[in-house]
């Protein structure tokens, strides 16, 4: 039996239009990505991984080529299928963690539910999130700018899990962290793959590189064969 990949770029190119000349950030890449794989995506700086992963996300679209996600073709989805699919299947952890500063702790993670929900969270499903997080009630109230990044980090996480996506996305997760708190946070996706999902990390770190099951190297723009 052939499985669907849970990622497929078939050929894809990424070009960014400047005034001082196009930018070419992915070039003919192709790869695919099954569902339960841990994979860490390295290569130098501007060698293309956070395009990539914003392709992967369905946050942005191929200049030419193919990206499947779950099976699907983005290219034939609409507006509200691809927001959904984001919204659903796709978590997402920033490198600089991208918290709404305005809200707190509990309403970042809370948010996410509402867009899907249309409604609050009244099964404590954000608060259990947070404690699993090691953020306790007294600092969900906090706002982001009164948290240490390691905190702000986790709740990223939580609001990334709170639609219980398949697919984890994380754009160096642990660049903006001392190494402690790294480990902690490298711990905690280490888990959320043993549970199944689909955890797809870039990273500079070679330590977090060696925790993934397989490592995609970029350059260029192209994957580098082994
Ligand atoms: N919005 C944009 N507009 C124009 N060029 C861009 C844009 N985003 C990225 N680029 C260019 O595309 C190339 C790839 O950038 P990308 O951010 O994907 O690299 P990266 O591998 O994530 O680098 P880093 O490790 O520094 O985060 C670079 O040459 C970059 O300058
Ligand atoms: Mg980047």
């Amino acid at each position: 039996m052939t499985t669907i990949p849970v990622i497929e770029l078939t050929d894809v190119t990424k070009i960014y239009p400047l005034p001082s000349g196009d930018v070419l950030a992915l070039d003919h890449l192709s790869l695919r990505i099954d569902s339960g794989e841990f994979v860490a995506i390295m290569g130098p700086s501007g060698s293309g991984k956070s395009t990539l992963l914003n392709q992967i996300g369905g946050l942005d679209v191929p200049t030419t080529g193919t990206l499947k996600i779950t099976g699907k073709n983005i290219r034939k989805m609409s507006d509200t299928d691809l927001t959904n699919l984001r919204l659903n299947a796709i978590g997402y952890i920033f490198q600089k963690f991208n918290l709404i500063p305005l809200l707190s702790a509990y309403e970042n993670v809370e948010y996410p539910y509402i867009l899907k929900h249309r409604c609050n969270d009244s099964t404590g499903r954000v608060s259990r999130l947070l404690e699993d997080v090691g953020i306790d009630r007294r600092m969900a109230k906090h706002k982001p700018a009164e948290l240490s990044g390691g905190q702000q980090q986790r709740v990223a996480i939580a609001r990334a899990l709170v639609n219980d996506p398949a697919i984890l996305l994380c754009d160096e997760p642990t660049g903006n962290l001392d190494t402690k708190t790294g480990g902690q946070i490298m711990d905690m996706l280490t888990d959320l793959h043993q549970q199944g999902r689909t955890v797809i990390i870039v990273t500079h770190d070679p330590h977090v590189g060696e925790q993934a099951e397989r490592v995609i190297r970029i350059k260029d723009g192209r994957v580098e064969e082994a």
